[in-house]
């Protein structure tokens, strides 16, 4: 029987996973099968058609096509067009946001709340429409004028992870859209669903406004079509969101054919909690920042250094509402719930070969540590202690909702241990002391791309640039002017006086 959550959207347990424009589904069933897996049960929640190579072929041309007409239509034409996109997603957030939560396993509300980003990142986009500026220079000489401009780029490939199978392609999609691209979307395997229900309802807004086919979908049984898709030069920008390791391969392949990646890769983000610390926001910051979405969001906190002085108070606090966020853990499509499984059986087993080396490295399970007796893939979380920042599996990110607690003395030590990861996402500080939280904001501060003050390390707002430094990848997307990644940027300089004078007065006499 097919799912209610599914029903309420339209899907009906087969579907194809390959949209085609001009309204087309493909009816292709020969490309293979992907079948989502509710992490809950263990069941398959639907057959998906994944898309063929001449599938994909025939998208890439329709993209093509799309964007000779897309370039030149007005941006805050284009702006109206993701409006009407915001607008249903909205109208659809409830429904959206259960599938999210069904299919990826997050929790009823955080799956509410990556609909809610992707309504954000819309009316953020329709308001950049209008702000997609460019700079004026004055010119070295008389009678001319410089200035430089931005123009669309051309097709954006957009490849997104499990974890949030909806939002971060909306971050992509709705940018690129003002800015004149056409994108081509493949999600990931593990939530095919959502992602065809967040093209259904933006696609089905363009066409009843009048508009054409900007965002296209396809869905790999394997990862050929994927690695085509990264090697493929007509595709101008591939952003891509995942592991470290894929990444890397990405970011090579894209940089051996000169095209442009956007990379958003893995985080391992500390928490630094000082001797002045309000705990009364420090406990709940570091609880949601570790457990939620299980520990699967590339923001989660997985590190936190408290000060020696208040560390066995901390720790028991955290201890206590880990207790209650046990007691908490199951179906996460029943609002009640704030966690809920792992997304699959794999990332089970990553989590217990985590513990099973963090204890043979000498760390102490101080709460959780073991998977839990029933259908799907639910575990524990979990708190170690007694580990340093060095140990091998404190320095690698283990997707699930684990945390090493450490103790520091020395604020400027703290910030070391933070910064000495392989990776450079988020960071956060709780403290009272201005002193404290100025050091860690500056320039000898926190290394990351986010760095906060009393607030924990992930659930970024959409307004600001999201992405991080080192083997996070380096890309920004989101807020800010990371639209500037999604166009190609013109200096023009304009010559209206009666003489060629040439730059840096050099004098070329005929
Ligand atoms: C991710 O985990 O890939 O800051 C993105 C956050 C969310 C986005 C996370 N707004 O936690």
């Amino acid at each position: 029987m097919t799912h209610p959550v599914l029903t309420a959207l339209g899907l009906t347990g087969t579907e194809s996973g390959t949209y085609l424009g001009n309204g087309e589904w493909s009816k292709a069933t020969g490309a293979g099968v992907l079948e989502p897996i509710n992490p809950t049960d263990g069941e398959a929640l639907a057959k998906v058609h994944a898309s063929s190579p001449a599938e994909y072929e025939q998208i890439v041309e329709r993209a093509q096509a799309a964007f000779k007409v897309w370039r030149t239509t007005p941006a805050p034409r284009r702006g109206e067009a993701v409006r009407l996109c915001a607008d249903a997603l909205r109208e659809h957030k409830d429904a959206l946001g259960s599938l999210v939560a069904l299919e990826m396993g997050k929790s009823k509300p955080e799956g509410d709340g990556e609909v809610q980003e992707m309504i954000d990142i819309g009316e953020f986009a329709v308001g950049l429409s209008r702000q997609l500026y460019g700079l004026t220079m004055h010119s070295e000489r008389p009678g001319h004028r410089m200035y430089e401009q931005w123009h669309p780029l051309g097709i954006v490939g957009v490849i997104s992870a499990f974890n949030f199978p909806v939002a971060v392609w909306a971050w992509n999609a709705l940018i690129s859209a003002v800015c004149g691209n056409i994108t081509i979307w493949k999600p990931s395997p593990k939530t095919p669903l959502s992602a065809i229900a967040a093209v259904r309802i933006c696609n089905e807004a363009l066409k009843k406004g009048g508009f054409p086919d900007i965002f296209f979908l396809f869905n790999d049984a394997g990862t050929e079509l994927a690695q085509h898709f990264v090697d493929d030069k007509r595709i101008n920008l591939v952003s891509f969101t995942g592991s470290t390791k894929v990444g890397r391969h990405v970011g090579e392949r894209v940089a051996r054919r000169m095209g442009r990646s956007l990379l958003e890769l893995g985080g391992n983000n500390a928490m630094i909690v000082d001797a002045s610390a309000d705990l009364k926001l420090a406990i709940p910051a570091i609880v949601f920042g570790a457990v939620g979405t299980a520990g699967q969001r590339c923001t989660t906190t997985r590190r936190v250094f408290i000060h020696e002085s208040i560390f066995d108070d901390v720790l028991a606090k955290l201890v206590t509402a880990y207790k209650q966020v046990e007691g908490k853990t199951g179906d996460p499509t029943d609002p009640t719930n704030l966690m809920g499984p792992l997304n699959s059986p794999e990332a089970v087993q990553g989590y217990l070969a985590a513990i099973e080396k963090a204890k043979a490295a000498g760390g102490t399970v101080a709460t959780g540590g073991a998977a839990i007796d029933r259908k799907g893939n639910f575990v524990l979380p979990t708190i170690i202690t007694g580990l340093t920042n060095d140990a091998e599996v404190v320095q690698t990110e283990t997707f699930a909702p684990i945390l090493y607690v450490m103790k520091f003395k020395d604020l400027d030590d703290a910030i070391a241990m933070q910064n000495d990861v392989p990776q450079g996402l988020s960071s956060a500080i709780f403290t009272e002391n201005l002193k404290a939280a100025e050091a860690f904001l500056s320039a000898r501060g926190s290394d990351c791309g986010i760095a906060n003050v009393n607030i924990g390390t992930s659930g970024a707002e959409i307004g600001g640039a999201f992405g991080g430094e080192k083997e996070t990848g380096g890309g920004r997307e989101s807020g800010s002017d990371s639209w500037r990644a999604y166009m190609r940027r013109q200096t023009n300089t304009i010559n209206y006086s009666d003489e060629l004078p040439l730059a840096q007065g050099i004098k070329f006499d005929l």
